[in-house]
């Protein structure tokens, strides 16, 4: 090649360069927190480490470390209680009457104590537990069993938008977050908890998302986590609602660390002396206060080969049929325990639950709340089916657990029904408005 031809190559190669550099640097510079937010959320966990990292230099500690007064809280008596640690803060789930049911105003709450934090540089994570033997019982669904029965269908609207939207930026927060799940944790907890860093869970955990009994489907971010279970366990648990310990919860992710609840305060301790926003050194502290556990012989987890075989299956029927054949091979009644769930549920409400882990498996968390916002629309109207209603009605309201299912079987729950599910919401009718919504106009 001729020296001119050299020549134009470089300059060529330069200007490429250049340009690239100049959109990059643009690109970085003007990364909102709304696109930060997004492109964590698209990022794997190895790199969302690395831009928390990134950010520990420019963290400042303005905050003694020893004997910090607790500040005036203004809402000091209410359900939601935040703690200041010297780097961090520790928000209490205040509400043990009800197990900690999370309702609209605990939510908006939550939302403005976490941004806060967020744009605080004083602070590095974050720690959420519950007071008394429940971490969180989940969305408050006695209070939206309240609205449907007053009309109420704008509350109900707020509620669901409210705490999907938080779940959400739990999701992608920039910042680390640990959960304690010291106890119950159904549904909406696990909404608000498994999005987070780090779950640790303990011997008094006790999981699940029992929405199928209720009328209702696995939501709260539920059909993302679920449906990215190891194998068919997240069909099984969404279907029959049944519940998993903290050994458990490790063994298939839905937790990254157990810990003896006995261990919990010392935990609790280290944590609150922690000067850092740095992933890895908040888990230390958890690592260092925690056990190592199997599951036991009876546990689901070790059932995978007739978990996997019966559902996997396309149809809530055949998952039925299967567990019946299983059933008479198997003598431990493992099986018929199952079957006993399946059949008190909801008909509609497995073949909708079914549907969304299936969706769900493909979808990203955004897209798994934003459906699963209009199908709680969908149960909260009530157009295709009351079972909502009348389920909270039987185990919870007049607790007779005597449902009356409408459809009142599989065979009556037509595909259309459960289409209706996934479609839509009617014209007008916002979707949930997560700050990753924008992405259809950039790509
Ligand atoms: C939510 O629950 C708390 C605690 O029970 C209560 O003070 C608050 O009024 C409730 N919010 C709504 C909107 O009902
Ligand atoms: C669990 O199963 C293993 C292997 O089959 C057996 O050795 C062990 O005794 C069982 N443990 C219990 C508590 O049943």
């Amino acid at each position: 090649m001729d020296y001119f031809g050299c020549l134009f190559l470089f300059l060529l190669y330069y200007c490429l360069n250049q340009i690239h550099q100049h959109y990059t640097n643009a690109e970085m510079q003007s990364l909102s927190t709304t696109t930060r937010r997004r492109f964590l959320h698209r990022s794997s966990l190895n790199l969302i480490n690395q831009i928390i990292r990134r950010s520990s230099s420019t963290l400042t500690i303005n905050t003694p470390l020893s004997d910090h007064p607790p500040i005036s809280d203004p809402d000091s008596n209410s359900a939601v209680l935040a703690e200041h640690n010297a780097c961090s803060r520790t928000v209490l789930l205040n509400r043990p009457s009800s197990l900690n049911a999370l309702n609209t105003s605990m939510g908006k709450r939550l939302q403005k104590l976490y941004k806060n934090w967020e744009e605080n540089p004083d602070i590095g994570f974050v720690v959420m537990k519950g007071r008394g033997r429940a971490f969180c019982a989940g969305g408050d669904i006695v209070y939206v069993h309240d609205m449907i029965r007053k009309g109420n269908i704008e509350g109900c609207k707020e509620f669901f938008w409210t705490l999907y939207k938080f779940m959400y930026f739990v999701g992608t927060y920039l910042k680390p977050h640990v959960a304690i799940l010291n106890g119950i944790t159904m549904g909406g907890g696990a909404g608000v908890s498994i999005p987070g860093t780090f779950r640790v869970a303990t011997d008094k955990t006790t999981f699940a998302t029992p929405e199928t009994l209720i009328g209702f489907h696995p939501d709260a971010g539920a059909s993302f986590h679920l449906s990215h279970l190891p194998g068919y366990l997240g069909e099984y648990l969404a279907l029959t609602g049944d519940m998993v310990n903290g050994v458990e919860m490790v063994a298939c992710g839905l937790a990254t660390h157990y810990s003896l609840s006995a261990n919990v305060p010392a935990m609790e301790d280290c944590l609150k002396k922690l000067i850092t926003d740095d992933p890895s050194v908040v888990e230390s502290c958890l690592q260092k206060y925690s056990d190592l556990d199997y599951p036991s012989n009876a546990s689901v987890i070790r059932r995978t080969e007739t978990l996997n075989k019966c559902f996997s299956l396309d149809t809530v029927e055949e998952i039925i049929d299967a567990l019946e054949s299983e059933a008479g091979k198997t003598n431990d009644g493992w099986c018929d325990s199952i079957l006993k769930k399946l059949k008190y549920a909801s008909p509609l409400s497995l073949k909708v639950a079914l549907r969304s882990i299936r969706e769900g498996r493909f979808q990203t968390l955004d897209q798994c709340l934003i459906r699963e916002y209009r199908m709680s629309l969908q149960g909260v109207v009530g157009q295709i089916s009351s079972d909502l209603h009348e389920g909270v009605r039987a185990r919870l309201v007049d607790k007779d657990f005597a449902p009356k299912w409408d459809p009142p079987s599989l065979e009556h729950v037509t595909q259309d029904m459960v289409d209706q599910y996934f479609s839509p919401l009617i014209p007008l009718e916002p979707d949930l408005d997560l700050p990753t919504k924008q992405r259809e106009a950039f790509t």
